[in-house]
Parts: C-alpha cells; structure tokens; sequence
C-alpha cells in the first residue's frame, strides 16, 4: 500500500507550502497529494480552500486576486510555530518533487465550474513537466472536470473522487468513473468498508482512502486491499498508537 502525503506533509509543515513538500520529501516520500485552483490573472497555484479565511484568516478570495496579491498571504498563518510560506504554484511544487515522484494526485478544485477551463491549463503546465507523464494522475468531487479532461486528453490519468459518496451510490459512481476510463477511485475513510472496496475493485479500479491519520486504520485497509492512503503523515505506517 502506498502512502501518499495529503497536501504535503501536513502533518508537520503547512499544508500546501513548499515546507510541506520539503518535509514529505525529506521523509522519504514518494507519492504526493495536492489541490490546484487558478488565480484571477490565470497563474495556476496550489490551496485547498476557495479562499483564506482558514489557512491565513484573510476572507479573499482566490479566483478574485492576481498572483502578485496571493503570494504576499501567509498560508502557514494557521500551523503554529510555522515561518512564513507563500501559497506556491503548481509549477513550483512539481519542480520540486518531480525528482522523486512515483504518484502524483493533482486534485482540481473546480466546485461550479468556478475556472472555466482550468483542466485545459492543467494539461498545458504538466506538458512542461514530461518525466511526470505517467506520475500524474488527476481527480476532482467535481465529475465535470473530469469529463472536461477525458475530452481533451484521451491518455491523462484520471481518478474518480467520490464526493458525500454514501454507500448506497457507490454502483452509480463506479459507472460513470468507468465511462470516462479512470483507473483510480477514490473514497472517503468514513465508507471503505470492505464491502464497498470488493464492488469497487471488481470493476478494476484501484482504490484510494482519504484521510487516514492512525496507523491501525492504516493498516486495516492495508489488509483489505486499499491500494493507497492519502495521510498527512508520510511516516504514519511507523507512527506510535
Ligand atoms: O484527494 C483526496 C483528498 O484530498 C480529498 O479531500 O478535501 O482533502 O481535498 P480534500
Ligand atoms: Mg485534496
């Protein structure tokens, strides 16, 4: 089973920031995790929320800033005892982990279609990245830019990421990520269950869990089959408890 740092090491740096990255990185990590959205003037950059109320208590949002604006907040504002770190671009953290990588999951954040278009850009930055060709496996909770993808790249990766997925639309789901030929289905740790691995594997897909902090839940979904965790602990499967 792989393990694969869930916004970096965000366990222990940012998550999201180039120290996250660094640290997974130093931790031996080969398999990473990230959210990609798109600021006002087109810069592709990774944050997990719509805006940085969370991360770095400023309520702007990101779709309505040019780069120049977002690389000023402090996204570590949020991880105590944290130095400061800038929201990166995508470009910067697969320059940084491009070396190592075995896995990549680009996540695009999309909900509502608020980029338009943003998976022809995905495709455009990774074209300049050609070792990470086969690394690069893109999701999204929103189907349609999945959809989007498949349409303009028939060989992009893709992994179907099931949102509030409860496990009675399980089947349904597995439908549509096999109409558009993903490979990978990623779930939620609230319903891999057993049951619903053994439906979903039989179709072919290798799944995913996210996010799996404790090493007994780790290693339990290691025994019934889980191909990959997404933990914000690189080390989880040493980890104490
Ligand atoms: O891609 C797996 C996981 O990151 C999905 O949830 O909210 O952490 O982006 P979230
Ligand atoms: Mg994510």
């Amino acid at each position: 089973m792989i393990v694969i740092s869930h916004r970096g090491a965000s366990g222990y740096a940012p998550e999201n920031t180039l120290p996250a990255f660094e640290k997974a990185l130093q931790m031996g990590a080969k398999a990473f995790e990230f959210d990609v959205q798109r600021s006002k003037d087109g810069k592709l950059i990774v944050h997990h929320d719509y805006d940085f109320s969370r991360t770095a208590k400023d309520k702007r949002k990101i779709a309505q800033l040019d780069y120049k604006e977002i690389e000023k907040i402090n996204a570590a504002a949020h991880f105590k005892g944290a130095n400061f770190a800038k929201v990166p671009l995508l470009s910067e953290v697969l320059d940084l982990i491009k070396d190592k990588s075995e896995f990549i999951n680009l996540e695009i954040k999309n909900d509502g279609n608020i980029y338009p278009n943003i998976e022809a850009d995905i495709l455009k930055e990774s074209e300049k990245f050609p070792s990470l060709k086969e690394k690069i496996i893109i999701s999204s909770f929103y189907f349609p830019s999945l959809e989007k993808t498949r349409i303009l790249s028939s060989s992009a990766r893709l992994a179907y990421l099931g949102h509030k997925l409860s496990a009675i639309l399980i089947a349904p789901a597995v439908l549509k990520a096999k109409k558009i030929n993903c490979e990978n289905f990623h779930l939620s740790r609230k319903i891999s269950f057993s049951a619903n691995l053994k439906l979903i594997k039989s179709f072919g897909f290798k799944v995913c869990v996210y996010t799996v902090n404790e090493r007994k839940e780790a290693e339990k979904l290691e025994e019934i089959g889980v191909y990959g965790i997404f933990s914000n602990y690189p080390d989880i499967m040493n980890k104490n408890g």
